[in-house]
């Protein structure tokens, strides 16, 4: 007898969404690409319980004929690319057609959609994967999805959820992301009822972030402008070198408005810094690459965090050379010894399990994996890493003394 079965496409999405949805951030991800993807001038996400009781995000981009809204729910199903030779050159966010059968395959999820011609919207139910319901709704032209209870049907997978401040955190810088990236599109962001971030629509990315990071932030911005168009433009804002984190969260990278994590870039930026700030303390960095569509592969990774260049090398160049140019321009030359002297110094987190730093220290976190984040409480409502050391760390931030375990 054969051993050898096909599996059933339910277990099959199932299996997809192990990879496509790590965390409610990750349904958070695809959900608003797939708005920005469909024309949407404003986007609405609300969350509650961390994203695993409740994640909605409501759009007003260009909508779903009932049809399309069925057949969206199907694995391999896109309206984005339709031959091998497109994959050579994705303009959209969204192109793997899988999105929505895996989220729909481990949650309970409602779509309501409506076209500008439609005369009334669609609802979709489904739940696991199995399509519940397909009726008439009402729905003002664009798409509202709620994703319910995520991973109900896979107790394992819902072991694996953090904290509600970690998810919830992973939901802001998501969101923050995607504002950053879209200046002109409305985002609205709203916490258990609470809303956490509102940002109208802005005429470029320095309104943008004055909007979502306030005045004093941009104040220490530099402007960057550089790079090629033939391999990568670079832009955005990069801090002085006064500006110091003990972390990446405050670096904002994009590749073709494409969030990803990029450790060619994130080195790259680094390396731009190298003479005027010590290692293991990082600049904020909004940056933007823009690179031609045949030159950077966005098909290496299913939830598409993840991009290879043709170029590597030069595209590093581009980010370095454009990150010195704006440091230099600013007065920050290289080897400025002043800088050096004002920098607490650095621990490296890997040698020791207590932090004895000072309350506003800042310490070496070599591995970023490493860190995880505070409680956002009313009084610090900026996250931020913390040491983790043996699998336990206390955080010393002003104002936050929650213990995290690596787990947490
Ligand atoms: N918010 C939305 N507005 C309009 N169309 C949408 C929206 N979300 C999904 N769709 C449609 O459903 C299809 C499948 O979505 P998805 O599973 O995310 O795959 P992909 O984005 O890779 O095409 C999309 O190609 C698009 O046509
Ligand atoms: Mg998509």
């Amino acid at each position: 007898m054969s051993k050898i079965r096909v599996l059933s496409d339910q277990l099959a999405n199932q299996i997809a969404a192990g990879e496509v949805v790590e965390r409610p951030a990750s349904v958070a991800k695809e959900l608003v690409e797939n708005a920005i993807d469909a024309g949407a001038r404003r986007v609405v996400v609300d969350v509650e319980a961390g994203g695993r009781r409740l994640l909605r995000i409501a759009d007003d981009g260009c909508g779903m004929t009932r049809d399309d809204a069925v057949l969206a729910f199907e694995r391999h199903a896109t309206s984005k690319i339709s031959r091998a030779e497109d994959l050579n050159a994705i303009a959209t966010l969204g192109f793997r057609g899988e999105a929505l059968a895996s989220i729909a395959s481990v949650a309970r999820v409602e779509l309501v959609t409506k076209t500008e011609e439609a005369e009334a919207a669609t609802r979709v139910l489904i739940e696991g994967g199995r399509m519940r319901d397909v009726k008439d709704a009402a729905h003002p032209k664009g798409t509202t999805i709620t994703v319910r209870d995520l991973f109900f049907n896979i107790p394992a997978r819902r072991k694996f959820l953090r904290s509600e401040a970690t998810e919830s955190f992973h939901l802001t810088n998501l969101v923050t992301h995607y504002a950053l990236a879209h200046p002109e599109i409305a985002f609205t962001l709203t916490n258990n009822g609470r809303e956490t971030l509102r940002a109208a629509p802005a005429s470029d990315l320095r309104e943008r972030a004055y909007q979502i990071f306030g005045a004093e932030f941009l104040e220490n911005l530099l402007e960057v402008e550089g790079g090629h168009t033939s391999v990568a433009l670079v832009c955005g804002f990069v801090s002085a070198p006064r500006e110091r984190r003990t972390s990446r969260d405050a670096q904002y990278l994009f590749i073709n408005g494409r969030y990803v994590r990029d450790r060619l870039v994130s080195r790259s930026l680094s390396e731009g810094y190298r003479a005027v700030l010590p290692h293991g303390v990082y600049p904020a960095a909004l940056l933007f690459l823009d690179v031609p569509l045949e030159e950077v592969d966005v098909n290496v990774h299913p939830a598409k965090t993840e991009v290879r260049f043709r170029r590597a090398a030069a595209v590093s160049d581009a980010v370095r050379e454009s990150v010195r140019a704006a440091l230099a321009s600013a007065g920050y030359a290289r080897g400025i010894e002043a800088v050096h002297e004002t920098v607490t110094p650095t621990r490296n987190a890997a040698q020791s399990t207590e932090w004895s730093g000072s309350e506003d220290s800042t310490f070496d976190m070599r591995d970023e994996a490493e860190g995880r984040y505070c409680q956002r409480t009313r009084r610090h409502p900026a996250p931020h890493s913390i040491c983790i050391a043996g699998g336990r760390a206390g955080c010393r931030q002003r104002d936050c003394r929650s213990f995290h375990t690596r787990d947490d």
